[in-house]
């Protein structure tokens, strides 16, 4: 049972204050063992994710602080306090009643409070049981969907080239993708994602120059290129010299919510120049299609405006056969707002970040909905991380066959990568591969 929970403010990785929540719990033995969770945050948030709680103090880190979001965990763990940490839907039902605020959004008691505890309760659940994180969340997951549900090492989806509100360069789409989906194990995708990304490195240095071969806040290279087809072609050319061309495809997240105003797509929102880039919809679409038959492309994440259904279902019809198109802030791994997307046949996938919804159950239960009507799911790291690798577990708990947390440098990424690494070698799960997006299916 829970014995007593604590936040307190800690920094993300781009220096910025998060929370992490302190469960203290006893297992059957009655000898007192402590778990945490850490939270991360968006940059390139959805309008309709739940709300964080911060400080607004501007006398402390801007206003960005995090002291109430710990005080508020000291006051949701008082809920949970001598509840079965393995009964996490209990535990989530018993947060989520505080939450007291008029459109359910976890303003007030803050979605980072609410998802560290939450969090921290399902390690402590997984320990209580004895077993691997990723089995304990495999059970909630079963129980979730009503049958059982098949454990896959997901694909990594590494950003290694960052653009958008991600970057200090002029590409406006926000991320590019390697997608070593050939690989036979997930060991092997990480090498020879890892191994291209150092080729990269070289390519950009020999076209551009070592200042471009600076980082962006995922950890991928941010050159000073300025159209998605340059980013494109640096790819291919680094997966060329690598060795790797049958085994690593292409996918890229342009995030166009942040470039859309006005009813356009300015693709050089970050020049100086005004008006030179912009896009229709219909011209945007042309764009995606023209992209997906230039390149080996797999994946495309938020290709249009986050309310712009419409212009997504276009685009599935066009593509959806061969192209995974993913719901991010589209959906906001929202219940609701899948239930519009699954109508409107928007996207053939959606984007599963816990912190967008703000907890364990509600993440599952965002999953489950997709999975029931054959959708796609891609678990996603934050621009802004922290060291914490729950959603690594996750990824292989639910069966959710592709990963994103960034590229394979900066260990607030690599934390998430390294720990399937070690599911890997020590449960031997088999491999989504190609069957990333149906991975129940192989
Ligand atoms: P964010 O971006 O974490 O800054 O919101 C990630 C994404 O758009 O997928
Ligand atoms: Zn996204």
């Amino acid at each position: 049972r829970i014995v007593s929970v604590k936040g307190r403010e800690v920094l993300d990785s781009r220096g910025r204050p998060t929370v992490e929540a302190e469960v203290a719990f006893e297992g059957a033995t009655n000898t007192q063992s402590v778990v945490r969770a850490m939270v991360p945050s968006g940059k390139s948030t959805g309008g309709a994710e739940a709300k964080e709680l911060r400080d607004a103090d501007p006398g402390r880190y801007a206003g960005m602080g995090c002291l109430e979001a710990a005080k508020s965990i000291g006051v949701l763990g008082k809920a949970v306090v001598g509840m079965d940490p393995t009964d996490q839907k209990a535990i989530d039902a018993a947060l989520l009643e505080l939450d007291t605020s008029p459109q359910k959004d976890k303003s007030g008691i803050g979605a980072n409070a609410v998802l560290a505890v939450s969090m921290a309760c399902c390690r402590a659940g997984a320990l209580v049981k004895g077993v691997p994180l990723c089995r304990h969340i495999n059970d909630l997951a079963a129980k979730a969907i009503g049958e059982p549900v098949r454990m896959v090492m997901p694909v990594p989806c590494l950003n290694v080239i960052n653009g958008g509100v991600h970057a200090g360069n002029l590409l406006a789409f926000q991320e590019f993708f390697l997608i070593p989906a050939g690989a036979e194990s997930f060991g092997e995708a990480l090498r020879i994602g890892a191994e291209t990304y150092q080729v990269l490195k070289k390519v950009i240095q020999e076209e551009y120059g070592l200042r471009d071969t600076a980082v962006g806040d995922e950890g991928g290279f941010a050159p000073n290129i300025a159209s998605p087809e340059e980013g494109m072609r640096l790819l291919m050319k680094a997966i060329e010299r690598a060795g790797h061309t049958t085994k690593i495809f292409l996918g890229s997240d342009p995030a166009a919510s942040e470039f859309f105003k006005d009813g356009t797509y300015d693709l050089g929102f970050k020049s100086a120049q005004v008006g030179g880039e912009k896009k229709s919809a219909a011209e945007m679409v042309e764009l995606y299609e023209k992209i997906c038959s230039d390149f080996p492309m797999v994946l495309l994440e938020d290709p249009f405006d986050e309310e712009d259904f419409a212009s997504h279902a276009a685009l599935t019809s066009k593509v959806g056969d061969r192209i995974e198109i993913v719901g991010d802030d589209l959906y906001c791994t929202n219940c609701s707002r899948v239930e519009k997307g699954l109508e409107s046949k928007a996207t053939n996938a959606m984007l599963l970040k816990v912190n967008q919804i703000g907890s364990v159950t509600e993440s599952l239960d965002a999953w489950s909905l997709c999975r029931r009507n054959g959708w796609g799911v891609f678990v996603s790291h934050r621009s802004g991380e922290t060291e914490d690798s729950f959603i690594a577990d996750l990824s292989v708990g639910i069966g959710a066959g592709h990963i994103k947390s960034g590229a394979p440098c900066r260990s607030e990424r690599l934390a998430k990568y390294n720990q399937l690494l070690r599911i890997e070698e020590e449960l031997g799960i088999p491999y989504a591969g190609m069957k990333f997006r149906t991975p129940w299916d192989f």
